[in-house]
Formats: structure tokens, sequence, C-alpha cells
């Protein structure tokens, strides 16, 4: 499995025909070296929430590429009347088999409204998700606080887990090091700092403090390959 980490919470995963990003701010991404542009392919795009710096581009790499978007029933809904035509809804919790394998949507300590000219419109549950592809685990935690629920994702026997580590919005270094020893993933990568100066954070304190898993600093814009 191939995965590249363009900054904040831009991930990408390629295992065989699956060609997926999740949560692709491309524009207004100081940390990300792409735009719309560079991508030419996608089978999948996940939205964890709705805010901009998640939603990012979606709208236009969907229409762009003809990628399936999963994300929750208001997201999904706020897609479609923006012309985005392939969208698949879930929610919390749920758990649902597609052509490439298994995802499960999973909660998070957050907020999701998606902020629009007039207003903010509403965007349902803020979420994370579990995908399992090919006998590969990826936890991607969205934005999140850290909450105890993440100790059932002990449990699932996670590959590699993304978790946000720059503080003010989601879970600061110090928590983000306790929702590990929670989800004990094989390995995991911190994401969602630096990106703007109220989210700046040390990855190397992080990686420094985790004790049982490996722990994965990807530079931005690096690809990294990952074998079972
Ligand atoms: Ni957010
Ligand atoms: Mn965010």
């Amino acid at each position: 499995m191939e995965i590249t980490y363009h900054g904040h919470s831009v991930v990408r995963i390629k295992e065989g025909d699956f060609n997926a990003i999740i949560d692709p701010f491309l524009s207004g991404n100081g940390l990300c070296e792409i735009g719309v542009e560079e991508i030419h392919e996608l089978s999948h795009i996940f939205v964890t929430h709705g805010h901009g710096d998640h939603i990012g581009d979606t709208v236009a790499l969907a229409k762009k590429t003809g990628a399936l978007v999963i994300a929750n029933h208001e997201i999904a809904h706020y897609l479609m009347k923006k012309g985005v035509e392939k969208v698949h809804a879930m929610h919390i919790g749920g758990r649902k088999t597609f052509d490439f394998g298994v995802v499960k949507m999973t909660p998070a300590l957050h907020g999701s409204g998606i902020s629009e000219e007039n207003g903010i419109i509403e965007g349902g549950n803020p979420g994370g998700f579990l995908i399992d592809v090919n006998g590969y685990k990826v936890y991607h935690a969205g934005d999140t606080g850290l909450t105890y629920d993440m100790k059932l994702l002990e449990d699932e026997g996670i590959d590699i887990a993304f978790v946000p580590i720059g503080g003010n919005f989601t879970m600061d270094v110090e928590d983000a090091i306790k929702s590990v020893d929670f989800i004990k993933p094989k390995s995991v990568v911190p994401m969602h700092y630096n990106t703007f100066p109220v989210v700046n954070a040390d990855p190397d304190d992080f990686k420094r403090k985790v004790v049982d898993s490996e722990v994965i600093v990807m530079d931005f814009n690096e690809t990294i390959e990952i074998n079972k």
C-alpha cells in the first residue's frame, strides 16, 4: 500500500485499483505542493467533516475525476447540491462493504458546520474513517479531541493511524499520545499541525513520547510504502 501525506489532514492511499484521497484540502493549504490540476485519477474521496480545511477541493476533484465521495449524510447532501454526482452517505458507527473493502465511520469530538457566504450550513456530526482495504486497516481520525471511544478501536487491529496533534481545534501532542495508547495501532502518523501558527506542534516530541506504536513522521508531500 502506498500512502502520501500532503500536510494538514490530506492523505492519499493507493492499493490496487483503490486510489483515494481523504480530506482534500489542496487550495489554501500552504504545506501541499499539488493542486486539483495535478490530480488526474481518483476512485474515492473521503470527507471527515464539513470544515473548509477538510471538504477543501472535494467538489472540483469529484467533478474532474468522477470519484465516489464518501461522507456523512448531511455533507453528502450538500455535495449533491453542488453538482457532485457520485456520493455515498454514511453515518457515525455505520459499517459498509464496498467493492474495494470495508469502511466504518468513527466518532469525532468536534464540529462539522460548512461555512458559506451567508452563514454556516448544517454539516452533521464530524467523524473519522476506518478503511479496510486488501487486509490493510487504515484509521484517519479526522479532527477530534481525545475521547475514550477511541479505546474501542483497539480491537480493530489497525495497521496505520493518522491522528491530529496540532491542538487548539483538536488533540495536542499530549492528548494524541493518550489516543495512541487507546488505539494501539501498529504505526501512527501525526497530522493537522504546522499548517497555520495556531496549530503549530512538534511531531518529533510526539515521536519521542509514544511508547508502544511505531511513529512515522511523514514529510509533507512524502510517499511511503507499507507492507503487511
Ligand atoms: Ni475541523
Ligand atoms: Mn481541521
